[in-house]
């Protein structure tokens, strides 16, 4: 602690923090009196439950937002062990010692937990049915946060876009720059999401959490509101980029099948939200406008 702090300070661990929503998680604006933690996966590997422990007895966390994961699709489904390490194990262990210490675990959760078989958004008391090893791998990682920490959030998002790392937006900008025209899927549908307002949605939850040992807790899902298929991403991307004199392609949308992936990926993965907006007042914003943010930053108005 702070010796010479005029108030309390709340210790907030948050691991991921190298990662898209965990930068973005960095540069929230968090009250005064909140100090975040966060170590890379050098510093604090969340396989790691020897120095996950140590960490915890350094310091008196008062919460435990984890957006550190394994996140390669595609590579997991051959790299069944450190997926599952890092999105089942990590998690069962931030659980077992949040728990140890009476506080809240916010997990981060993804859309392909579902199959994608439904016409419906899904709800957080829809039937699962992971397509994948990734999906498999953060499903297991949910039910070892809610079985082992009652003081526990998991909040499922989707599309995770931002101007950091790689990302869907960041490749399609790249590709522009090369190419007249990108051939993209058009038959899977879902939410795209800034992490930005990810890490908004985090930080109230976690915030109220802290102060208010009855607030909610279980499963919830945080998107943007409204939906598209990545071809329809894709070209309001392109769009986007564009009126700012940025890079620009036709989009060409084609079938799953033309573009076979080592991962099925759910044909619907829209996410409801009605609610985390009914429980903690989180009310998201069109991903139209979450997308032009993105490119505003990517593409800054100087370089017309
Ligand atoms: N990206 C998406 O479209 C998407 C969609 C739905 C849900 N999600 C979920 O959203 C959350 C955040 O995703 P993101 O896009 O921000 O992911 P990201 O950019 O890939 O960042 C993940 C972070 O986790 C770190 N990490 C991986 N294994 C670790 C370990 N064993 N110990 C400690 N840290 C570890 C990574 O470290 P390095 O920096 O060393 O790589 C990276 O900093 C994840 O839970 C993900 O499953 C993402």
């Amino acid at each position: 602690m702070v010796e010479d702090a005029p108030y309390e300070v709340r210790d907030i661990l948050i691991t991921g923090g190298a990662g898209q929503v965990g930068l973005e998680l960095a540069r929230a604006d968090w009250p005064a009196d909140v100090r975040l933690h966060m170590p890379t996966r050098d510093q604090l590997d969340l396989t790691d439950a020897d120095a996950v422990r140590v960490a915890f007895a350094a310091t008196p966390f008062r919460a435990v937002i984890n957006s550190g994961a394994y996140t390669a699709v595609d590579k997991a489904e051959t790299e069944v062990a450190a997926a599952f390490a890092a999105n089942a194990m990590g998690p069962a262990i931030l659980a077992e010692v949040t728990r140890a210490a009476g506080i809240p675990l916010i997990q981060v959760s993804t859309d392909y937990v579902f199959d994608g078989s439904g016409e419906q958004d899904y709800a957080e008391s829809d039937p699962v049915g992971p397509l994948g090893v990734y999906g498999a791998s953060k499903l297991a990682g949910e039910v070892a946060v809610t079985t082992g920490n009652p003081r526990s959030v998991v909040m499922r998002t989707a599309w995770v876009l931002s101007p950091h790392r790689a990302n869907f937006l960041k490749t399609m900008l790249r590709l522009a720059a090369d190419r007249p025209a990108l051939r993209v899927v058009a038959d899977q549908e879902g939410c795209p999401t800034s992490a930005r307002d990810i890490a908004e949605a985090l930080k109230t939850i976690a915030l109220r959490m802290i102060d208010d040992a009855g607030a909610p807790t279980g499963v919830y899902h945080f998107v943007n509101a409204g939906s598209t298929t990545w071809a329809g991403l894709a070209a309001e991307i392109m769009a986007l980029s564009a009126a700012r004199g940025g890079p620009s392609a036709t989009v060409e949308g084609i079938p799953t099948a033309d573009y076979p992936t080592p991962a099925r990926r759910p044909s619907n993965s829209r996410l409801d939200t009605f609610k985390i907006t009914r429980d903690y007042g989180i009310a998201p914003r069109p991903w139209k406008d979450a997308v032009a943010e993105i490119v505003a930053e990517l593409i800054p108005e100087t370089t017309r």
